[in-house]
């Protein structure tokens, strides 16, 4: 494999961006199986910590593709309302409201854009900050994750971040077994994920 480069992500690598996002979006595994339109995982979990001022993203470039990313926001609150202004009525005019039941996966997601989950009070005010990693796996098992957790943990740091979450499926064991090894400890479970969080150095 040429040296992986990590670099930050920019509008123009939304589309590959994307791909990485379903191409890791069964928890931890291909998502692409699931659902019919391969662009809504992306557009909901990716494109706006690149394209909001609150969101912040970082990418593995590998003979000029991108193949992974760490995605996240100091400001878990601003980044919300930050969505809920910039981000959301657009793809809402795009992909009509399914209802209170939705059927499919693709319907779910839609669901999740005009009802979007909002971290609890519990979780944000102990760790304000969060972020998504999600590597394909020809850069997976290559010290790519620990080197993008470090310019996550230098981001956090220099904005006076005192604690980042994340939310990850249960059955996704390797990423809990990374984050644990990491330092990163259950805060918060729910049906079939758990929120871990990890206070930081200085506070
Ligand atoms: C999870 C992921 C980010 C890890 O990144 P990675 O670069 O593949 O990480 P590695 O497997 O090389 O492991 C990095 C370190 O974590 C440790 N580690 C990894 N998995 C572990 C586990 N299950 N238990 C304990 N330690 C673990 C490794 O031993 C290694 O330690 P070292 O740096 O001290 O040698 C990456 O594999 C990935 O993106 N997977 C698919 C998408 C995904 O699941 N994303 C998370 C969604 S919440």
């Amino acid at each position: 494999m040429a040296t992986p480069l990590i670099r930050t992500a920019e509008e123009i690598d939304l589309d590959a961006l994307y791909d990485v996002c379903l191409g890791t979006g069964d928890a931890g595994e291909d998502g692409s199986h699931l659902y019919d339109n391969p662009r809504l995982l992306g557009e909901i979990y990716v494109g706006p910590y690149v394209m909001l001022p609150s969101g912040f993203g970082f990418t593995v470039v590998v003979n000029g593709h991108p193949t992974g990313y760490l995605l996240g926001t100091l400001d878990t609150r601003r980044f919300e309302a930050e969505c809920e202004t910039a981000w959301w009525p657009e793809l809402r005019k795009r992909y009509a409201n399914p209802g209170p039941n939705p059927a499919t996966p693709d319907a779910q997601l839609t669901a999740e854009l005009h009802r979007p989950q909002l971290a609890s009070d519990e979780v944000v005010n102990r760790f304000p900050s969060h972020f998504h990693i999600d590597l394909l796996p020809t850069v997976q098992g290559k010290g790519v994750g620990p080197l993008m957790m470090d310019r996550l943990f230098s981001t956090l740091e220099a904005g006076d971040s005192p604690g980042v979450h994340m939310d990850v499926a249960t059955r996704n064991t390797r990423a809990i077994g990374f984050y644990e090894h990491l330092g990163f400890s259950v805060v918060e479970s729910h049906d079939n994920s758990v929120i871990m969080g990890k206070h930081l150095a200085r506070f």
